[in-house]
């Protein structure tokens, strides 16, 4: 998604660096993990679908322009933050104090990510503008959140 932004917005400059320097942090933690897999001996799913709940969200989209350019950015937070928070809940119920720790390392990354997209926003729009729009997402994300069936996922 960081790199996608970079790519769609090239004259929004601002915000390419954090955009790029996420993009890497994300790549370097994929990588981590696909470290771990190998060690385990674990393969990739065959199955890594469409996430319904990104999915839905993404519908709900300003569909051009200015709007369009700030949605992003408020659903690139939400869907950090929200893994920030399933990543913690991980965490705080391990017991080995490697995995303990490399979940620490990955959830508080994923905490800074969604600040970093809320300062984004805040870069090019009004505080007001962002936070109401903010507060209209979270209620989408709960009609989202509740019309899907319980599973286990992770973003
Ligand atoms: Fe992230």
């Amino acid at each position: 998604m960081a790199l996608s932004l970079v790519a769609k917005y090239p004259e929004r400059s601002a915000i390419h660096r954090e955009l790029i320097d996420t993009a890497i942090e994300e790549l370097e933690h994929f990588k981590l993990v696909f470290e771990l897999m190998q060690e385990r001996k674990i393969n990739f799913s065959p199955a890594i679908n469409e996430d319904p709940y990104i999915k839905l969200l993404i519908k709900q989209m300003h569909s051009s322009g200015e709007k369009r350019f700030l949605d992003y950015l408020l659903i690139g937070s939400l869907f950090e933050t929200r893994g920030a928070e399933r990543f913690r809940l991980i965490e705080e119920n391990l017991i080995d104090p490697g995995y303990k720790k490399f979940y620490k390392m990955l959830w508080t990354s994923e905490a800074r990510h969604g600040h970093i997209y809320i300062n984004m926003g805040l870069t090019y729009f009004p505080e007001k503008q962002v936070y109401e729009r903010m507060d209209w997402w979270m209620d989408r994300e709960a009609e989202v959140i509740q019309s899907l069936p319980i599973r286990a996922a992770l973003h």
